[in-house]
């Protein structure tokens, strides 16, 4: 009567996609471990990883706030649960941090309740964690935290989530400079009128994106990963963004852009090789600047 469940981190936005695209990396991610007990109620017992910035108490946790809207949805308030959460990446680090918490008690919880719900099923509930963490609802960071690969919310109203394959080849230099830049915050910063000829740019470099992964080709991948519209403002709020750029593409990098709403950042290469070459260099030279860093190589 007890489950261990991993959840990845993931990159959402996926440069030109803002909050319509994300895919899962392989490392880090959150672990939950929940136990069946007597007493009825659901509660935190033990939170590793967080620097105590989390809510203990159970209705303002994401993990333990989902849990429970996703009891009264099947009808079983009745029950005893006990969770013990231990997070491997800092919040405000844009990779989906509580995204990846809050999918993996939803999983955990569904399956030691023997599956009511399918994945898809469990979506709505985790976009509710996200609006109680960060003050939206945003799915993706939860979509492709719980089904894996790259994934495209098509529609929020009603939420439709499409996975899109990813070529073979096709792999995530990740860095996250240890600097706090809280979603909250990143989002109130941007603007929410745009330019026609800018949402023309956008949509165009969205399809092509699409169209590049369908179809396998690198180069479109590349040249489609481009926003005009968020990156800009946010870009200020990470050090070292521009000469981390420029240190990505001379290094063969396809494309290289914010994860989430930052301060991570990632890029898409063509091989495993040059994917780990460029975590290696971006942190090297964050190391030269006196910022520390966590890196990471995925496939996507
Ligand atoms: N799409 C969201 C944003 C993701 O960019 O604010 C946050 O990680």
């Amino acid at each position: 009567d007890s489950i261990h469940v991993f959840a990845p981190a993931t990159v959402a936005n996926m440069v030109c996609g803002f909050d319509v695209l994300g895919f899962a990396i392989d490392e880090p991610g959150d672990e939950v471990y929940m136990r069946r007990v007597d007493q009825p109620g659901v509660r935190l017992v033990n939170i590793t990883g967080d620097e105590g910035r989390l809510p203990r108490e159970a209705e303002r946790n994401t993990v333990s706030a989902s849990v429970l809207t996703f009891l009264q949805h099947i009808g079983q308030t009745d029950i005893g649960l006990e969770i013990e959460l231990h997070k491997h990446m800092p919040i405000g680090s844009g990779l989906g941090s509580s995204a990846a918490s809050t999918v993996a008690g939803l999983f955990a919880v569904n399956t030691l309740l023997g599956s009511p719900l399918s994945r898809k099923e469990l979506l709505p509930f985790a976009v509710q964690g996200e609006a109680l963490a960060c003050g939206h609802g945003h799915a993706d960071n939860v979509a492709p935290a719980l089904l894996g690969g790259v994934t495209l919310i098509r529609g929020y109203d009603p939420l439709d989530v499409v996975t899109l394959p990813a070529p073979p080849e096709l792999h995530a230099s990740v860095v996250f400079p240890h600097v706090d830049v809280p979603t909250r915050d990143a989002r109130q910063m941007i603007r929410t009128k745009v330019a026609l000829k800018d949402a023309v740019t956008q949509w165009g470099n969205i399809a092509g994106l699409v169209a590049g992964l369908f179809t396998a080709d690198y180069e479109l991948i590349g040249r489609s990963m481009h926003d005009v519209l968020i990156e800009p403002t946010r870009a200020i709020l990470i050090p070292e963004f521009y000469e981390m750029r420029r240190i990505a593409m001379e290094s063969g990098a396809l494309t290289f852009g914010i994860s989430g709403s930052g301060p991570s950042v990632f890029a898409f290469t063509q091989s495993r090789d040059k994917a780990a070459a460029i975590t290696n260099l971006i942190q090297a030279h964050l190391t030269e600047r006196g910022i520390e860093s966590n890196g990471y190589v995925s496939g996507v």
